[in-house]
Parts: C-alpha cells; sequence; structure tokens
C-alpha cells in the first residue's frame, strides 16, 4: 500500500516535471508556435501548387490571407537577446540573427513582400498560384538556411 502511494507519487511528481522540463522560453515557444501557423496555412497551398490538393480557389485565398496577417505580427518580442540555439535549449535560432539583426529583419521583410504578392494571386488559378507559392517558398527557404539550425 504504502509503496504503491510512493510509486504513484512519483509518477505524478514525474508528470509534473516533465512540463517543467519543457519550460521553454516564452518568447521562443511563442515564435514556434507562429511558424507553425505559417506551415499550417503554407502547407494548403503547397499542396495545390504540387498537385497533392487539389486547386479551390476559396481554399487558396482564405490561406493567403491567413498568411498575410500571420506575417504583419510584430516581431518586436519574439526575439529578444539571448535565446538563440548556443544560450539555451528548445530552439534552433541560430545566434548569428542577433550578430546581423538588419539582414535578418530584411529577409523578414522579404517574406511580408512575398506573401502580400501571393495574396493578391492566390484566388486567380492554379498557374498564378503556383508562382506566388513559390517565391513565398523562396523566401522561407533563404532564411531557414541562414538562420535556422539543422532539425537535431
Ligand atoms: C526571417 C527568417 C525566417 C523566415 C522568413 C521564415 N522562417 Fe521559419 N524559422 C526561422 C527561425 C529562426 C526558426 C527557428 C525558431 C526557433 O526554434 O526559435 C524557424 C522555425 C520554423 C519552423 C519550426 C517551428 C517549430 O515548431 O519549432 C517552421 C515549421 C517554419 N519555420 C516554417 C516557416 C515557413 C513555412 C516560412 C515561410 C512561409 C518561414 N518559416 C519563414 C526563421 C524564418
Amino acid at each position: 500500500m504504502r509503496l504503491t502511494r510512493i510509486f504513484g507519487a512519483a509518477a505524478l511528481s514525474t508528470a509534473l516535471a516533465l512540463p517543467a522540463l519543457a519550460d521553454q522560453d516564452p518568447a521562443v515557444a511563442a515564435r514556434q508556435g507562429q511558424f507553425k501557423l505559417f506551415a499550417h496555412n503554407f502547407g494548403v497551398l503547397g499542396g495545390m501548387a504540387q498537385g497533392r490538393m487539389e486547386y479551390d480557389a476559396a481554399m487558396a485565398q482564405t490561406a493567403a490571407d491567413n498568411l498575410f496577417h500571420l506575417t504583419r505580427v510584430d516581431q518586436g518580442r519574439l526575439w529578444p537577446e539571448g535565446t538563440d540555439s548556443s544560450s539555451i535549449d528548445g530552439t534552433r535560432a541560430n545566434a548569428a540573427i542577433w550578430d546581423d539583426l538588419d539582414d535578418f529583419v530584411a529577409k523578414f521583410v522579404a517574406l511580408q513582400g512575398s506573401v502580400e504578392n501571393l495574396q493578391g494571386v492566390a484566388g486567380d488559378g492554379l498557374d498564378d498560384m503556383r508562382t506566388g507559392v513559390m517565391a513565398v517558398g523562396g523566401t522561407c527557404q533563404a532564411c531557414h538556411e541562414a538562420y535556422r539550425d539543422e532539425a537535431s
């Protein structure tokens, strides 16, 4: 009985400790959540562009509209200094971001521009949408290559 209780308590403390272990810097958690939302919406457009999903103008437009608004979220509090992968666990943000913040911001601005263009053409048919999607994908990739660590 006693042992059960102890094991019970141990199991409980493990369960409680897990979220503590995953206790991420809130800015890191927020920016990763933001990128998940980027990918969730961009995935629809990419799926249509690659022929894995049938093109649907309304669905494409909604995803592009979402992406437009998501890429307008102010980034000011999402990238505090000291939240790079050589300083803390749980992030793939390379310290190079803070060495050349102007370039990092320029790459984000490039994303915003390509997404705005995509928003303008997403509902205009598969070919136009695909061209817009390729451009956005290029801006995602350019920043990842420069500033995101490989997945471990
Ligand atoms: C200006 C730079 C930049 C741009 C542009 C950018 N990303 Fe990222 N992305 C990053 C960085 C840096 C990380 C790592 C963040 C971290 O782990 O703290 C990241 C992480 C991610 C992740 C992983 C999130 C997680 O769960 O940890 C996904 C998915 C992602 N990006 C998708 C995208 C998509 C899709 C686009 C384009 C629509 C995009 N990103 C554009 C810099 C960028």
